[in-house]
């Protein structure tokens, strides 16, 4: 049990109605606040808690923290919003287009359909991976109607730049996708349950069993998720979020809190670091200062009060030197406690079997994998799927440059700017898991947001 500290107190014991919100930096207990909150309001008031969070694994770091969570629900959105839409009878069996690769190919096949009609748009020739972005952005922001998406700001697409000229043609390759998808038998997919849920919501009271929702890693949930939670709870229960938008590595941009139609006062801050050492904390806060964020997330992590060794910086001329040099570092570490390999999804394979060739146990970290905190092991995992979570000991491979940027050349200079700032929140994440020993390493130049300062880091110099 956990005996919250500072700040962490007041959030406990913030008012039991209305909306709240909580913004603090990795670390500082928000997942560790969730929880406690839920509890206290289940115990309190003797009603249901609904616990939200974005992915699998972190429910089970959830019920880590508190292994008594009965009468609170601790689940994902998407179940949640799925057992919702089915309850008001909205969605029968096998509706959502659940995989992520058959919607690409709808919407290739929608654009070419549109380019049948419209002949010599240029704006029709853009890459799939375009249309698949501004289609999943519409439906987070919920801009699915023609008049609205023409005219509106595209928050956090400032690295995809779309003339107004050229929106309607890429509204009719919303539609015509639309058309497609219900052609195939399916009325929704994953990224505009969330829009539809919300619209009956937005018109029909319907009976909450819940007195409260409590949503962790609210940076990831879109702003029509929250909408729809706002809309769930109309003005009977209330909604106390938690995030950071400096770990904002799913989908982009924001609204106001008045937007997301949540009601409130102030925006409660944590800046205690309870996990990682002082010399991890420095590291994470020096990638952290650089991204720009806006006034209620713009806090830094302070006194971190574990003494530890400094985040070890390792070069290397090849692959082959800078592999040997992991496997050692994780033979050693797997004598105290978790270690955690941390790579681009294209790479995770390559840990696999280097591990696997040195006979070494490991876990890959996916939906199934059940309670890391406490547990001693080797774990291999990307970028995404380790929000939220921590180990004693983090890798971080192949941190070079051009690992990262290889293929910017053919975006402009203010696309290069958004792709650094995902990349600097991408690198923050991996950096702020680690609670005692941090490793970079690479082989061609270091990646130009880690700081190469000698105050900051160690750096070891291979073959
Ligand atoms: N009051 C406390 N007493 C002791 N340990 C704490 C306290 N608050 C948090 N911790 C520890 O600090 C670590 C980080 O907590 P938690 O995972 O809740 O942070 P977080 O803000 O959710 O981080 P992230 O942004 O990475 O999700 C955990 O190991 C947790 O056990
Ligand atoms: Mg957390």
């Amino acid at each position: 049990m956990f005996e919250l500290k500072g700040k962490q107190q007041e959030v406990l014991y913030l008012p039991q109605s209305g909306h709240g919100v909580v913004c603090g930096v990795a670390g500082s207990g928000k997942s560790v606040c969730a929880v406690m909150r839920a509890k206290y309001i289940q115990k309190l008031t003797k009603g249901r808690v609904l616990l939200l969070t974005y992915n699998n694994s972190l429910i089970n770091y959830m019920k880590d923290i508190n292994n008594d969570l009965d009468k609170i629900d601790v689940t994902t959105y998407h179940k949640f919003a799925t057992r919702c839409m089915r309850n008001i009878g909205i969605l029968g069996n096998d509706e959502i287009l659940s995989d992520s690769w058959e919607k690409k190919v709808l919407i290739e096949n929608a654009i070419n359909n549109v380019k049948k009609l419209y002949l010599n748009i240029s704006v029709l020739n853009r890459n799939v991976d375009f249309f698949v972005e501004e289609i999943k952005w519409m439906q987070g922001f919920g801009i699915l109607d023609e008049d609205e998406y023409e005219d509106v700001e595209r928050s956090g697409r400032r690295g995809a730049r779309l003339l107004k000229s050229d929106r309607k043609y890429v509204f009719q390759v919303y539609k015509e996708y639309v058309k497609l998808r219900t052609r195939v038998g399916k009325k929704y997919d994953w990224d505009d349950c969330a829009f539809y849920l919300n619209r009956y919501l937005k018109h029909d009271i319907i009976n909450t069993k819940y007195e409260c929702i409590i949503i962790d890693e609210g940076q990831d949930f879109t702003p029509m998720m929250i909408q729809s939670l706002v809309n769930y709870m109309k003005d009977t229960g209330s909604i106390l979020y938690f995030g950071d938008q400096a770990q904002q590595i799913y989908g982009k941009g924001r609204m106001s809190w008045k937007q997301l139609g949540l009601k409130i006062r102030k925006v409660y801050t944590l800046d205690e670091n309870h996990r990682n050492t002082k010399q991890i904390e420095k590291l994470a806060n020096s990638i952290r200062a650089t991204l720009d964020l806006e006034i209620d997330d713009g806090l830094l992590s302070m006194n971190s009060s574990k003494e530890g060794e400094k985040p070890i910086i390792a070069s290397f001329k090849n692959r082959n030197t800078e592999d040997a040099y992991i496997i050692d570092k994780v033979k050693t570490y797997s004598k105290k406690g978790s270690t955690c390999i941390v790579a681009k999804k294209d790479d995770l394979k390559h840990y696999q079997s280097l591990l696997r060739k040195e006979g070494i146990p490991y876990t890959i970290i996916d939906r199934n994998v059940k309670g890391i905190t406490r547990t001693m092991g080797i774990f291999i995992s990307n970028y995404h799927a380790i929000k939220g979570l921590e180990f004693d000991n983090i890798i971080m491979p192949e941190c070079s440059d051009n690992m990262f940027r290889n293929n910017l050349q053919n975006y402009n200079d203010e696309e290069k700017k958004e792709k650094e700032l995902e990349l600097s929140k991408v690198i923050y994440v991996g950096i702020s898991r680690a609670k005692e020993n941090l490793i970079i390493s690479h082989c061609d130049e270091l990646l130009n947001i880690i700081p190469k300062d000698n105050n900051i880091c160690n750096f070891y110099i291979g073959e």
